[in-house]
């Protein structure tokens, strides 16, 4: 954003052509060349930006490490691994030019003749390549490595700039491991190098999303005047990996989660939420503003630190259905290791705009998806008018990985006659707005420091004011007494319950992250990523606004091929994230495989276009444990989850599903003991305190008929009938009869009927509240699931029944035997697509429904 004091003046024909960093050509000397990151990041983001034409020509590579190799070998290990990692396809063609340019130098790091051989040789790439002198010294090496490097570098005249050129250091973190490392370190490299040439680099601030904060905040007016206390209750910071430790463990059981990723990047994110408008955009001005975050951060006492941090380590599980180790049998790693692979902390920022806002943040290792993301929960609006009985809070999210974006869910009402209010979100993700993959990370920073512009790298009291608030934490956790609890969580969980805790003491809870024909088959673990890949590549594909995440759960075979085409037919009026699973128990092996397809379509209900995603999940043999965590990393985050159970329920009932679920749809129907399930129901819904909406399909059944019932006595003059019913009668079709009850239980809880006896299987009685005896029979009989129901009250009879054409219902009134004229009304279909649109179209608490279940609750 800024042009750095020794870069030289804009090129004026560039005016007008393009607003992005310019680099300028430069020899790029990694130290710790034949390392991870200069294979898997570093070479990969300088071929990408080749290839993409950002790269001046006059760039040459020079790697930098003790083993020894010859150019040609270094060039063919680097282009095995940019194949494989690049965000973009190899071109033979690319790759063949931009490997003319890489280097290879031998040396040990404290090796001082090796650096005066480097001089020499990069003064020969300065005449051969034309790079002018500048260099660009990138630190990939192990921080115990940057002193001796530093102080050859120093010694060779490396550092020096000769006229017109710059040279310039970038610093891979860690940067120091507490206060005292982090200013010492910040010293020697003082002693090479002025604060403007040294570049930190902090990864997560060049990605995309994260630079898009300031955008977001700053050019868009509505949201400055609602980012304070005022309008918000919390700010929830989430990045969750599901890789492991990996082959870091000597670097990792040194460093932890809170070092690792709390101390760098989750407080830079925090910054870039939580600043202050800066007064321009140099890099400077920006770097001030996120440092008064830091500061205002409040300070705990030793006491206070358990009650607000929480530290977990990863014990064994599973990922995506696959056994992983727990990090103490990692190779390694001591097996009575106290290092956190898991930190969740609850913070404030003691200043004017967030006194008193919680923020809360966790980072972990081993979870059950990889997600970053920042949401903002905004205060509810005042209770009165539609907010009444809305829990829900309006939500920002800004997604920094994977699937890059932004949704904001706000309410709406659901189309129909009646008030019916829902979560919908406002969703934008790069990929489908813009048609064009986000550069990685490294790309945009080794841009960045090739162009002077220090913006996104981390400044020197930045990282040290970090380390001054990590500090005290890290010392409660290495403390010889009172230590803190290190809480151990399985592997492919949210972390330990104690995180959990944390929120749930203020009232609030953790968002959940977000992932016709089966459709592609694709990784468990890559879910997401192929899912956006497919949205962009479906043509026409818009932004999309989901109503929900349904999910259907089924044990029986074939039901994952039945399923995708119900669910195909259903999301075509409801856009919604799906999820089928289909369950083997019995399945010798244990595998989870996995399909995705994303459609768009004219919806039947009229000319508006309706986007919906499918994820299918076959879970084989023991996996089926893994249910609540493949449908929770799977969830479309900000919506209501939507659970269709297609089987009995059995114990144990998961409870860790059941806080999730927003509504549970089943089909009591076919139940042969429905009070023992309606128990298991019951204690879903008492583990998710009462939240869950119950959606019996057999009562769904019962709708139409219901409705053209209760209309007789919508009239204030046939109210009094009400109290005069003596007689009814219910014909229906083989395997109904439990709807028939239901329907009587829906009569009986509405007026105050109580049950009476018993004449056989199918001749009840019941007695009104004044003392009025009600005969009721229902009959098996061929036709519709209820097939008529006759209700007789003094001298009139009100009459539904099924009309010939099926899709009708006849409804009329009048005295036995006399003529009548009937009215028509739709009835509904008994098909599961037609049942579940009826049910996704209304909502609110299903009391009547209780009530009715609790009127014949016996007979059932
Ligand atoms: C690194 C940490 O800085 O960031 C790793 O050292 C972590 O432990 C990584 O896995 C996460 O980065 P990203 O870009 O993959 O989310």
């Amino acid at each position: 954003m800024n042009r750095a004091a020794d870069q030289p003046e804009p090129n004026p024909l560039r005016e007008g052509l393009s607003t992005r960093a310019v680099p300028q050509p430069c020899a790029i000397v990694i130290f710790g060349a034949t390392g991870d990151l200069t294979h898997r990041k570093l070479v990969p983001a300088l071929y990408n930006l080749a290839a993409d034409g950002d790269l001046p020509p006059a760039v040459a590579i020079v790697g930098f490490a003790r083993r020894k190799k010859s150019d040609e070998e270094f060039r063919r290990d680097l282009e095995e691994a940019t194949r494989k990692l690049s965000r973009q396809v190899v071109r033979d063609e690319i790759w063949k030019t931009f490997a003319q340019s890489i280097f290879y130098h031998q040396s040990e790091f404290g090796d001082e003749s090796g650096y005066k051989r480097l001089a020499k040789r990069l003064d020969e790439i300065d005449k051969d390549h034309g790079t002018r002198g500048n260099r660009l010294f990138y630190f990939a090496a192990a921080p115990d490595q940057f002193e001796p490097i530093l102080k050859h570098l120093k010694a060779a005249g490396l550092n020096d700039t000769c006229k017109g050129s710059w040279v310039r250091v970038i610093v891979e973190k860690p940067f120091g491991t507490d206060l005292a490392s982090a200013r010492e370190l910040n010293r020697i490299v003082r002693n090479s190098f002025a604060e403007e040439q040294t570049y930190r680099i902090d990864h997560f601030l060049g990605k995309e999303t994260a630079q898009n904060i300031l955008v977001l905040r700053f050019a868009n007016a509505i949201f400055a005047p609602l980012w304070n206390t005022h309008y918000i209750d919390h700010v929830q910071i989430t990045a969750a990996e599901t890789l492991g430790v990996g082959g870091r463990a000597g670097y990792y059981e040194r460093a932890g989660a809170l070092r690792d990723m709390v101390q760098n990047h989750l407080l830079q994110l925090l910054c870039l939420v939580a600043m202050e408008p800066p007064t321009d955009l140099s890099a400077d001005s920006i770097r001030d503003e996120k440092i008064k975050v830091v500061r205002s951060l409040r300070r705990w006492s030793r006491n206070e630190i358990a009650a607000n941090v929480v530290r977990g380590q990863y014990a064994k599980g599973a990922i995506h259905g696959d056994p992983v180790l727990g990090y103490r049998q990692e190779e390694n790693v001591n097996p009575d290791s106290q290092t956190d692979t898991f930190v969740a902390l609850r913070l404030f920022i003691d200043n004017w705009r967030w006194a008193d806002v919680p923020i809360y943040m966790r980072v972990g290792k081993r979870l059950p998806k990889s997600a970053t993301e920042i949401s903002i929960h905004f205060k509810k609006a005042p209770a009165v008018l539609f907010n009444k009985d809305l829990h829900d809070f309006n939500v920002l999210v800004i997604r920094i990985q994977p699937d890059e974006g932004i949704s904001l869910r706000i309410h709406a009402k659901v189309p129909g006659t009646s008030f019916h209010i829902e979560p919908v979100k406002m969703d934008f993700h790069y990929g489908t707005s813009f048609g064009k993959a986000s550069p990685e990370a490294y790309e945009r920073l080794l841009l960045d420091a090739m162009s002077g512009d220090a913006t996104l790298f981390a400044r020197r009291d930045e990282v040290e004011q970090a380390w001054a608030f990590i500090d005290p934490i890290e010392q409660a956790w290495h403390a010889k007494k009172d230590v803190p609890e290190l809480f151990f969580y399985p592997a492919g969980s949210w972390g330990p319950e104690a995180a959990d805790d944390l929120l749930a003491r203020d009232g609030r809870a953790w968002r959940v992250t977000e992932t016709y024909s089966l459709g592609v088959p694709v990784e468990v673990g890559k879910i997401d990523q192929k899912l956006k890949k497919l949205w962009q590549e479906s043509e026409g594909a818009v932004t999309r606004a989901s109503l929900m995440n349904l999910a259907v759960y089924s044990e029986e075979q074939g039901s994952l091929d039945r399923n995708t085409q119900l669910m195909a037919r259903i999301t075509e009026n409801h856009a919604c994230r799906a999820i089928v699973i289909e369950a083997d128990c019995n399945a010798e092996s244990d595998r989870v495989d996995a399909w995705i397809s994303a459609h768009c379509h004219v919806s039947r209900a009229g000319s508006k276009q309706v986007c919906s995603e499918q994820i299918s999940f076959r879970l084989n043999g023991g996996c089926t444990t893994q249910l609540p965590n493949i449908v929770l990393s799977n969830l479309d985050s900000d919506l209501p989850l939507y659970l269709w159970w297609q089987h009995e329920f059995r114990e144990p009932m998961d409870p860790q599903l059941w806080t999730w679920v927003d509504r549970v749809i089943y089909d009591s129907r076919p139940w042969q003991d429905f009070q023992a399930q309606m128990r298991l129901v019951e204690s879903a819904q008492a583990e998710a305190k009462q939240r869950i909406v119950l959606c019996d399909l057999n009562w769904t059944r019962l709708d139409k008929v219901r409705f053209a019932l209760a209309q007789f006595f919508d009239h204030p003059a046939s109210h009094h009938r009400l109290d005069k019913i003596s007689k009814l009668r219910i014909d229906f079709a083989s395997g109904f009869r439990s709807t028939a009850l239901l329907f009587v239980g829906w009569l009986a809880a509405q007026l105050n009927w109580r049950a009476e006896k018993t004449n056989g299987k199918n001749k009840l009685q019941f007695i009104s509240s004044s003392g009025r005896k009600i005969d009721i029979e229902i009959r098996q009989r061929d036709g519709q699931p209820i097939h008529e129901v006759a209700l007789t009250a003094a001298d009139i009879e009100f009459v539904v029944t099924h009309a010939k054409c099926g899709d009708l219902l006849e409804v009329s009134r009048g005295k036995p035997g006399g003529k009548r004229i009937p009215q028509l009304m739709p009835a509904g279909k008994d098909d599961p697509v037609s049942l579940m649109s009826e049910e996704l179209m209304r909502g609110g608490p299903h009391h009547v429904y209780l009530h009715a279940v609790g009127c014949v609750r016996d007979l059932l």
